[in-house]
């Protein structure tokens, strides 16, 4: 038996000892005295009893234990034309002040905090300040519209938000602060204070009383020491696209997520401690929470935060460039970010005059990897191109070729095998297991290993009810796919109304409430059509109201406008056309997935439950080819 098939094997048959042996790598305050809790299951618990604090294993630990003076974080910001660099003691100094500030402020252990905040240092400061007085962050994407963050404050009710005059898209400034303003005058919750980091680019106008300049509340901050925090209290609340206007808000706790973060980097990326990695994403997903910030530095690891984007900083060669200057040893980015560059330079020119030596392995997550894709980067880079699955709601891979532990054949258009501690499985509707390559919903037997999701935020009900209720005894995916023979895994794509737009979860459900509240529209629906280089994007389709008479391409620029304003840029929400009916069963459900079916170019077949075909003819040319809009 291999090492992979001998640690699967033992994470399954033995998993309270499994993950005790990994939680050696972790410093704990108290030893846990349980490692997996199943008291109150279906709501697991890993390491009861145990206390520890994530930035004391993240900073302080790798000061005290000969890494003082290695680089924990390289700030490369070709927007802004500055780099900055900061060693462990540097980031846990710099960390320790504005845990002071937060102090200051009345934030204690358990408060919420959200983070507004573009990829500069001061975000990965402010989360890890949080994880070292015990509060509990909440960062959320700086491309989501006011209303969004006002959503959010009202469910998480910080003590206090943290944000930033302006983020930087391409050559754009984008000023965060009105957004911000606007989002608290929203709010029901009141916030107590902002704390507001003033970039050369961007003057923001601060509240007397309310708003705090960073670097004035810095200047006399005292540092803070770690809190010890008990295992299964919450790190963080990452809120991620539900079905309803709600987003969920997905619990971290810090035992099990430090523990299974800093086994993930051994044994998935194959990376040790003094080696350089960057995850090329934003901190506002959740890639960005484990593998820019959390994971690497778990690990004593040295990680890169970018802030610029594969194409147009200034060219397709800025991955190349990075990679090489700060001798990347891992890479790691979403597929739409190597299809951006392929684009813009298919024969890899640019790449030619960098130095990529240390590089060693690009894994791709975040959507499905396409064999093109994979083919192209394999090609130009001359190395293993790994993908790997996984969701907000793990927090780490639940699938991949484990580098570390044992890199495996690479069978292109899957992620490869399961990742010890996740028993995956392929269910049929009944609720049997799918045979080998026969396609269902991917579902996970329970209990998930450590560092998943503990529930969703003040709402253990809709946690049960959205994933664990669909296959009693397994947590439901949302993703449909196939095993084969050999393990190997498929995702073939959300079995639900999520989309993915270039690497960002959507929801079509939400994108449809919007366009439904213009008063001409009497109902909508939205499908995820395939898209080059995004790999999805949104599509809508209105029927107005009867007698409604309105100017089409007036409508179809509010409609447009209002997902932009109501949810955000990063909807992309760009294509909206006006029908005279939307295809339905005799049930009344709009058959999206034919709709999408045939935008896609598919062949599909008419649904037989289907109540009127000839809608659906009429629908036809309209949802192929697309018609762009401006
Ligand atoms: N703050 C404000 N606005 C933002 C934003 C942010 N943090 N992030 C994105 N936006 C805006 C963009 O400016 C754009 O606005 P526009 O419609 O006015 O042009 C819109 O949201 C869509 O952004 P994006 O999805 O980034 O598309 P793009 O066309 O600007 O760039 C790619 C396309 C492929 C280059 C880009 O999506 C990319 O780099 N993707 C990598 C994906 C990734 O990191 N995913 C995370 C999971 S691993
Ligand atoms: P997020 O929660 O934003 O990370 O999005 C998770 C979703 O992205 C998954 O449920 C999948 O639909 C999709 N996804 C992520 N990684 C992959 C992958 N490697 N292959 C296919 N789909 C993926």
């Amino acid at each position: 038996m291999g090492p992979y098939a001998a640690a699967y094997e033992r994470s399954l048959g033995d998993p309270a000892r499994f993950w005790a042996e990994a939680a050696r790598d972790i410093r704990w305050r108290t030893p846990p005295e349980r490692v997996l809790d199943d008291g109150a299951a279906p709501f697991y618990r890993w390491f009861t009893g145990g206390e520890l604090n994530t930035c004391e294993n993240a900073l302080d630990r790798h000061v005290e234990q000969g890494r003082a003076d290695q680089l924990a974080l390289i700030y490369d910001s070709p927007v802004t034309g500055t780099q900055a660099r900061f060693t462990y003691r540097e980031l846990r100094d710099e960390t320790a002040r504005f845990a002071g500030v937060l102090r200051g402020l009345g934030v204690e252990r358990g408060d919420r905090v959200i983070l507004y905040l573009p990829m500069i240092p001061q975000t990965v400061v402010a989360m890890l300040a949080c994880a070292r007085i015990g509060a509990v962050h909440s960062v959320v994407f700086g491309g989501f519209s006011p209303r969004e963050l006002a959503v959010r404050i009202d469910d998480a009710q910080p003590k206090v938000v943290v944000s930033a005059s302006c983020g930087i898209e391409g050559s754009r400034v984008i000023e965060y602060k009105p957004l911000l303003d606007e989002a608290l005058e929203r709010a029901t919750h009141k916030v107590g204070d902002c704390v507001i980091v003033q970039r050369p680019q961007a003057h923001a106008t601060l509240v007397s009383g309310r708003d705090v300049d960073w670097d004035h509340a810095m200047a006399d901050a005292r540092p803070t020491e770690c809190v010890p925090v008990a295992a299964t209290d919450p790190l963080y609340i990452l809120y991620t696209s539900g079905t309803t206007g709600r987003p969920k808000g997905v619990v971290r706790d810090n035992g099990g997520h430090a523990v299974a973060l800093r086994w993930s980097m051994t044994n998935v990326y194959g990376v040790s401690a003094g080696e350089v990695f960057w995850a090329a994403s934003d901190v506002g997903w959740v890639v960005g929470h484990s593998y820019i910030v959390y994971a690497p530095l778990l690990a004593g690891c040295t990680t890169v935060l970018y802030e610029g984007k594969p194409v147009g900083t200034p060219d397709a060669g800025a991955f190349w460039r990075v990679a090489a200057e700060h001798r990347v040893n891992a890479l790691f980015t979403a597929p739409t970010a190597i299809r951006a560059i392929k684009k813009e330079d298919p024969e890899g020119r640019l790449l030619k005059p960098h130095d990529l030596s240390a590089l060693r392995t690009l894994f791709l997550a975040g959507e499905r990897l396409d064999p093109g894709t994979y083919e192209w980067a394999t090609q130009i880079l001359g190395r293993p191109v790994i993908d790997h699955w996984w969701q907000t709601e793990t927090g780490w891979p639940i699938v991949a070729n484990l580098r570390g532990l044992e890199p495996m054949r690479i069978k292109a258009g899957s992620p490869s095998v399961a990742v010890p501690g996740y028993d995956v499985r392929v269910m049929l509707p009944e609720g049997a297991v799918a045979p080998p390559g026969v396609e269902g919903d991917i579902a996970i037997r329970l209990p998930l290993p450590p560092g998943t999701l503990l529930t969703l935020w003040r709402d253990d009900e809709r946690y049960v009810e959205s994933y664990l209720s669909r296959y009693p005894g397994h947590y439901l995916s949302g993703d449909g796919g196939t095993i084969d023979e050999d393990g190997y895994i498929r995702v073939l794509g959300r079995t639900d109304d999520i989309i993915n737009v270039a690497g960002h979860r959507l929801s079509t459900g939400v994108m449809e409430e919007v366009l439904c509240a213009h008063p001409s529209v009497a109902e909508a629906a939205v499908v995820g059509v395939r898209d080059e280089l995004k790999g999805q994007v949104p599509r809508g389709f209105v029927v107005l109201k009867s007698g409604t008479d309105v100017d089409e391409p007036t409508l179809r620029g509010e409609l447009v406008r209002a997902v932009r304003e109501q949810i955000g840029p990063v909807a992309a929400f760009k294509e909206v056309a006006v029908v005279q009916a939307l295809p339905k069963t005799r049930s009344g459900k709009i058959l999206r997935g034919t709709m999408r079916g045939i935008a896609d170019g598919d062949d599909v077949a008419v649904p037989s439950t289907i109540e009127d075909a000839t809608v659906l003819d009429h629908l036809r040319p309209i949802l192929r080819p697309p018609q762009r809009q401006p």
